[in-house]
This record gives C-alpha cells, sequence and structure tokens, in this order.
C-alpha cells in the first residue's frame, strides 16, 4: 500500500490531534492509502518531547527549515494565525503539499497570497474544518441531496464555545489581535461555520454584522492584566439566493455562548421539509416533515454513516477525534484523486471566500450598514 510521510509543524492541541488520528489509521476500511508522521517541528522543546512516544516519528526539531528539507509528502501546519502566510508559503516552496489550519491567513490579502503561491505551484492544498465530518452532518448532506424541502425559507450554521464567560481566565493568543487577526473570533471559529454552507453553494450575497467585544482585558498569567482586543462573538445575518430566491442565512461565531460547549449547528429549513443537527445531540438529526399535520423525526446515527467506513460498529456513537480523522481521510483520497463524490476539505477558494465575507463583516459593522459580496 502506498504511504504517505506527513511532517506537522506545530505541536499545541491540534498538531497532537493529527498524531493520534493518524496513529489509529488502522480503522479505516480498505483505505487505499497510509499515512504515517514522520517529522514534528515546534519552538518548544517539552512539546516536541511528547511525540517522541510515535515510533514513526524521526526527525524532531525547533526550525520548521529542517523539517522541509526532509522527506516528508505532506505538512500540516497548526501554528497562530500570524504565522500562517509565512509557514505556508516556505511549505508551498519546498515543493510539498500542505493541509492548512483556518483561518488561512490571518487576513484576506494574505489568504490570497496564500491560494495564489498554490496555484502557481500546483500544490495540493486543503484546509481543515471537520465538523462536516460527523456522521450526523453527512446525513444531513444526503438528505439535503436526495429530497427537496420546497421553498427554502431559512438556513443557520453557527460555532459556539462558553469558557470565555469566565473573565479569570487567561489572555492566550488567540484573544489578541496581533496573533489572531483583526476578525478575532470569526477567524477562530468562521471556517467551521461556511463550509457546509459554501459546499451547499450556499454563498453569502450580502451581510449585516454584528460584532461584540465583552472582556477588554484578561489575566496575563504573571499577576497582571494583559488587553484582550479580539471580537468575543459575532453574527452575520446574510443573504444567499436559492432558487432565484433571496433566503436568509445567519452565520454565528461566539465565545460567549451562556452553555455552549464546543457546539457546532446546521439548521435549513424549508416549507416542505427542513433538517437539523448539532453536536449538543451529537448522534441525534432532526427531520422536519409537513404531513397533514407538521412532524419533526428523530434519527439516530452511527459510524454507518461516515464519509469512509470504519472497523467501528455502525451504531456506535462519533466523535471529535472520528470526524477528525475522517477529515484526514478525505484530504489524503481527494490528493489521491479518489475522493469521487464525497464531501471534501475546504478548498482555498472556499478559504479565500470565508476571509471576504469576514472582512465585510469588519466593515458592515464598523459603518453600521449592510454589504454586498
Ligand atoms: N480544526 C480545529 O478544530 C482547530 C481547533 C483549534 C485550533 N485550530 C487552529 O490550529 C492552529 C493552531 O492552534 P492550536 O490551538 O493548536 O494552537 P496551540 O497554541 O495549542 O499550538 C501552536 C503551536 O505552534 C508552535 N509554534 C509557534 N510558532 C512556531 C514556529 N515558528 N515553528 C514551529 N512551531 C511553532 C507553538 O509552540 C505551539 O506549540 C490555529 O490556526 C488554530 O486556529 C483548529
Amino acid at each position: 500500500m502506498k504511504t504517505l510521510k506527513v511532517g506537522v509543524i506545530g505541536g499545541g492541541l491540534m498538531g497532537r490531534e493529527v498524531a493520534s488520528a493518524i496513529g489509529r489509521w488502522c480503522a479505516l476500511v480498505d483505505f487505499p492509502v497510509k499515512l504515517e508522521l514522520t517529522a514534528v517541528c515546534d519552538l518548544v522543546e517539552k512539546t516536541r518531547e511528547w511525540f517522541r512516544q510515535i515510533p514513526t516519528v524521526k526527525l524532531l526539531t525547533a526550525d520548521h527549515k529542517e523539517l522541509l528539507a526532509s522527506d516528508v509528502d505532506i505538512v500540516y501546519v497548526a501554528v497562530p494565525h500570524h504565522l500562517h502566510e509565512a509557514l505556508y508559503l516556505d511549505v508551498l516552496r519546498a515543493g510539498k503539499d500542505l493541509f492548512a489550519e483556518k483561518p488561512f491567513g490571518i487576513d484576506l490579502s494574505a489568504a490570497r497570497r496564500i491560494r495564489e503561491a498554490a496555484d502557481e505551484m500546483g500544490r495540493f492544498v486543503r484546509c481543515s474544518s471537520e465538523f462536516p465530518f460527523l456522521p450526523g452532518v453527512q446525513k444531513v448532506w444526503r438528505f439535503l441531496r436526495d429530497n427537496s424541502l420546497g421553498p427554502v425559507l431559512e438556513i443557520r450554521s453557527g460555532f459556539w464555545h462558553a469558557s470565555d464567560l469566565d473573565p479569570t481566565k487567561a489572555i492566550n493568543w488567540k484573544r489578541q489581535n496581533k496573533f489572531c487577526g483583526e476578525i478575532g473570533v470569526m477567524g477562530d471559529l468562521g471556517m467551521h461555520t461556511c463550509h457546509f454552507p459554501f459546499r451547499m453553494g450556499w454563498n453569502p450575497t450580502r451581510v449585516y454584522a454584528q460584532l461584540s467585544k465583552v472582556y477588554t482585558e484578561r489575566p496575563d498569567g504573571k499577576g497582571g492584566m494583559a488587553p484582550c482586543d479580539t471580537w468575543d462573538n459575532a453574527v452575520l445575518h446574510c443573504s444567499t439566493e436559492i432558487g432565484g430566491r433571496e433566503v436568509p442565512l445567519e452565520i454565528s461565531t461566539k465565545r460567549l455562548a451562556p452553555g455552549e460547549m464546543n457546539t457546532w449547528f446546521i439548521e435549513v429549513l424549508g416549507a416542505d421539509r427542513g433538517i437539523r443537527y448539532s453536536t449538543k445531540e451529537p448522534k441525534t438529526v432532526w427531520v422536519f416533515e409537513r404531513r397533514k399535520e407538521q412532524v419533526w423525526e428523530r434519527y439516530d446515527v452511527g459510524h454507518s454513516y461516515n464519509t469512509f467506513p470504519v472497523i467501528t460498529g455502525g451504531i456506535f456513537e462519533a466523535g471529535f477525534s472520528d470526524c477528525f480523522q475522517q477529515m484526514w481521510a478525505a484530504f489524503a483520497a481527494e490528493r489521491e484523486g479518489l475522493l469521487a463524490d464525497r464531501f471534501g476539505c475546504v478548498t482555498p477558494d472556499e478559504a479565500v471566500r470565508s476571509h471576504h465575507l469576514f472582512e465585510a463583516a469588519l466593515r458592515s459593522h464598523a459603518e453600521q450598514r449592510a454589504i454586498s459580496l
């Protein structure tokens, strides 16, 4: 079986998640390629040391150029947003394929330059967004493909967190514009809310944004306080066009959503049918149908709804690490030309489009008006 060597730059929260996804690649049934994590780069020695327990890792380094000089085929980069552009471009220039993390550059112009370099160099590039690979979301996708909703009335896509409600939570790079980007929470959570609607062809034509900043400083972890200048919540009231009609599309990203712990959801309502899924009820998909009476039907979904089959029992529940591995399988399959009609990872075009939306949202909020896209 063909083996692809993977290098990781940035071995923090997400870098370790990749090691885990690749480490149990045997869960995938008859998958045509094997991935092997062979090289890891991180500036912090303790972070690098964690990867020593993975037998396939041959290179641990603090210098990403050393990793790029190794024989890796694919490089996954999971570093703070202000470093995306420089590191992604270095990966492409080294002749490697790139699995980028969101938001794919700190702002729109960075995202455009990354896309341009990928095109020029003919590299395979995709961006991370794993939630559409949950079985529940795959059911939503198939349902929308196979059923008519009647006239579509509205769409809601969101990703909500709550841990920032605690004002004593210490500052980190995700809460400072210079590292996270002016788009704040949209850069952190926005790609997750755009991937599914964009893939369905529901592109925003107009946006009116409500952005909020609530806590303007946070403990710096050294006994003092540090400025916290990112947007906490962003509610984007968009329009999209479906069947020649304008349809409301609400895209919301929140760090201050009481009671919500990593809640990703999609809801699509039509006059005849509708469907909704939320990670709040991780194995449940709700389907609406207007019959003689109005009915919401509830379906349980397990691993049998995966994009790629796994050894895990079809009725067993899936979680974050499962969809993350499914996303990696989609990346590898598409790179090999074997994705067929399955759901794929975020393309550079979609990533740039999300930045267009976020930039328009910043303008909308600043000028207190709707902006056409
Ligand atoms: N897909 C998802 O669900 C998801 C979730 C969280 C974060 N992310 C994204 O992943 C990326 C990283 O986020 P994280 O939460 O893993 O951050 P993190 O802070 O946990 O890890 C970042 C790592 O990068 C290392 N690093 C910084 N500069 C470096 C350099 N020049 N060379 C090598 N290593 C360097 C740091 O030492 C750190 O270990 C961001 O783009 C973030 O938006 C994605």
